[in-house]
């Protein structure tokens, strides 16, 4: 029985009460401006926790259940470890533009160690929605708007948060969210109603799930909204169709924060109970739920008959299967001495730096950069953004390391030790202009008093003046990011276009570093500052990293893992989209802005220069069932090492269904020294090549010729052609 969590799952549901095999699929947030949970968990009431981190409370928590609960069925403690839990990593979007799947997969198995250690056991993480409309404020949380490096990223972090497999020690349980089409919001209004197309749903926004769960992901949370006028918490065709019956998912799935309960305010269920009932059915095992719960009705709708009793015993068996793979009934409780020695390690910090470092994306730069050390003997950092800690670190942050996290100003301080004064004002202050009820979680902020305000404002720029070299640091702050966060207009908020005109209009050389959750609007801008870094928010070391690549101690290698807009009237705008009837034409479709991007899917500069030799093929032909190999020699033709993504495209010139201009279907980051030249190459088969096919409802690989393209970003121009037979 030991080693067949099933059975002893089966045998442990034989004994239990309706009312406890409900407690099991409830889960309650134990937070201090919510009623408390304590008596719930000691009568068996509630199965899972979250947002408890802190591990003698989770022990606490943990004792009542074990001891006091009729059968001592242990908690299952869940958290938002959605980049770190106490050293903070940059934001998932970040990590993305990373382009390093090893290294987001070394960063969630920091994150996990140091969830696992406080007591938390379970990461709804990773969010895979893939975004395509950057007004969506939780486009910072994914991978972005590209199917094949959102799913090798998804996939990453499943294996870094779950190890091997479920109940690797230090690990905790992936959650891969939210199960479907979450990122498709329609003006990018969080929450939205989606209406995709099966198509849609399969060759763009399935692929990431379907990578998630091949990697072992033991757990998936379902959306909030409705996708195609169903709840996704409700539907069967989501949850039992193509979750577990086409992908085989054999884990649980857990509601969004009642989202049960939310189907009667979205007019799809007439009542709580019914609500219950229609969640269960289709598949929704377990309620997260901010008030009373509606399962809660489950015992009384098993004995109506309206809920099957094997319907409510397969979602029970499948909850303490989990538990029972954690190994939580041999050891429920964390060792609340050890924890210390877990969280926010050197080694974890340093970790943290390097994945700032790799994320960082340099959009333009016309020599400005990297700045030479100590030549400025007076050095201005001028932003909301530039020593604030929240907004280093970013959405989803709870418990972080305040006390160690490098803001963009200490970073450059410390950097400058000795070389420079450093002199750092903010300028202006970035509010909400609509608060978003979240703020109980990231913190309020105090407006500023308008003579303040005039003060603070008229500071900068006198240190403008003062200064021999600027450092801009602007963005949105992260309360202006994330979840309940879209953006109606993606120039840069608040005052920051007049900070930066005061500060041009100085004279003094300024070099902008952008701290954001997402592609601006930087109209008026990239015209006039001659450099511009990306950090995104870059997590608890992010200063240093930014000033590392600020002064060329590292060389910024990140790729954009989004299509960066010229303007919001452009959005939603991808790169992988099907071809007009006059894909040619070197105008805009728009009378008043060019069509293109203002930076495409994929860029990223560097501080030296990299030439792509065209691709070559081992063979022309590609058979059914075969592979070819597509090589392309890649050059560092600059004077320093330097990293670069090597991307390979793909488009089918005909067949049952338009397919996107181009694809992303590879690619590696390679780190090449000056001069050194390096072949790399990419295994092309069948798979890579096909698409689901809605009419025929299955994947098809159309014969004849497709284009390969490979460089540096989605414009890759080097090309030949592969016939498939
Ligand atoms: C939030 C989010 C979800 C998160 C959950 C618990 O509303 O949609 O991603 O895991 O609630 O915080």
């Amino acid at each position: 029985m030991a080693d067949n969590p099933t059975a002893r799952a089966r045998a442990l549901i034989a004994q239990m009460t309706l009312a406890e095999k409900a407690g099991q699929l409830s889960q309650a947030f134990a937070v201090p401006f919510l009623p408390p949970v304590d008596d719930r968990v000691a009568a068996g009431e509630l199965g899972s926790l979250l947002f408890v981190t802190d591990p003698a409370r989770i022990n606490q928590l943990q004792r009542l259940a074990v001891e006091h609960s009729r059968l001592g069925i242990p908690l299952l403690f869940g958290f938002d470890v959605i980049h770190g839990l106490r050293t903070i990593f940059p934001v998932p979007l970040g990590m993305a533009a990373s382009f390093d799947p090893e290294l987001v997969e070394q960063a969630q198995a920091a994150a996990a160690a140091e969830a696992r250690a406080s007591g938390i056991h379970w990461a709804f993480a990773p969010m895979v929605d893939i975004a395509r409309d950057p007004r969506w404020g939780r486009i910072v949380e994914g991978a972005g708007e590209d199917p094949h490096l959102g799913s090798q990223m998804a996939a990453a972090q499943v294996r870094g948060l779950q190890g091997p497999h479920i109940g690797t020690p230090g690990r905790v349980l992936a959650g891969p969210k939210h199960f479907l089409g979450y990122g498709a919001a329609p003006g990018g209004r969080d929450y939205e109603p989606v209406s995709l197309s099966d198509a849609e749903i399969r060759n763009v926004y399935l692929p990431p799930f379907a990578a998630a769960l091949a990697a072992g992901a033991g757990n998936v949370m379902s959306a909030y909204m409705d996708l195609n006028q169903v709840p996704a918490v409700a539907s069967k065709g989501l949850l039992d169709d193509l979750l577990r019956s086409e992908l085989g998912f054999e884990g649980f799935v857990v509601s969004d924060a009642n989202g049960v309960e939310n189907q009667v305010a979205q007019h799809f269920a007439p009542d709580s109970a019914e609500a219950a009932a229609l969640a269960l059915i289709a598949g929704n095992d377990m309620e997260m739920a901010l008030g009373p719960n509606a399962f809660a009705h489950l015992p009384a709708l098993v004995e109506q008959g309206r809920v099957p009793a094997d319907v409510l015993d397969r979602a029970v068996e499948r909850v303490l299967v989990a538990k029972i793979r954690l190994g939580l009934f041999e050891n429920p409780y964390v060792d609340e001495a050890a924890a210390a020695q877990v969280l926010a390690t050197p080694a974890h910090r340093a970790l943290a730096q390097m994945a700032a470092e790799r994320s960082l994306v340099l959009l333009q730069n016309d020599g400005a950069l990297p700045l030479a050390p100590g030549a400025a003997k007076r050095v201005a950092v001028i932003g909301p953004l530039a020593d604030s800690i929240a907004d280093t670190l970013g959405p989803w942050v709870f418990v972080p390391d305040k006390a160690e996290t490098i803001t963009v100003a200490r970073g450059i301080s410390e950097r400058l030790a000795g070389l420079a004064q450093v002199d750092t004002a903010a300028g202006v202050q970035l509010l909400r202009a609509f608060p978003s009820g979240l703020e109980a979680f990231g913190g309020k902020v105090t407006p500023w008093s308008a003579d303040d305000a005039a003060n603070q404002f008229d500071r900068a720029v006198a240190a403008a003046q003062a200064a021999d070299q600027v450092i801009l640091v602007l963005g949105e702050a992260q309360s202006q990011s994330g979840e309940r966060a879209s953006a109606a207009d993606l120039r840069l908020p608040g005052d920051q276009m007049h900070l930066l005109d005061a500060v041009l209009a100085t004279g003094k050389p300024v070099v902008l570093v952008l701290l954001a959750g997402r592609p601006l609007d930087l109209t008026g801008i990239t015209g006039r500052v001659p450099a511009i870094l990306m950090a995104w928010y870059p997590g608890t070391r992010g200063g240093a990293a930014v000033a590392a690549a600020l002064f060329g101690d590292v060389n910024p290698g990140g790729k954009l893992p989004v299509t960066w807009p010229r303007s919001v009237g452009q959005v939603p705008i991808h790169y992988a989209r099907a071809r007009t009837h006059t894909p040619d034409r070197a105008d805009s479709l728009y009378h008043d802005l060019e069509s293109t991007p203002l930076f495409p899917f994929g860029h990223g500069l560097s501080y030296t220069q990299f030439d792509f030799a065209p691709p070559q093929l081992d063979r022309p032909v590609l058979e059914r069932g075969g592979a070819v190999t597509l090589t392309t020699r890649v050059r560092n033709s600059g004077s320093r090492s330097g990293d670069v993504v090597v991307q390979l495209y793909t488009h089918q010139r005909a067949g049952r269904a338009m397919r996107p201009d181009r694809e992303l279907k590879g690619f590696q980051r390679v780190t090449l020294a000056a001069g050194e030249s390096r072949d790399i190459s990419f295994r092309i088969d069948g798979d890579m090549l096909s698409y689901w096919h809605a009419g025929e409802r299955c994947t098809v690989l159309d014969p004849g010729l497709f284009d390969l393209w490979v460089g540096p970003d989605a414009t890759a121009d080097l090309h030949i052609g592969l016939q498939v037979n």
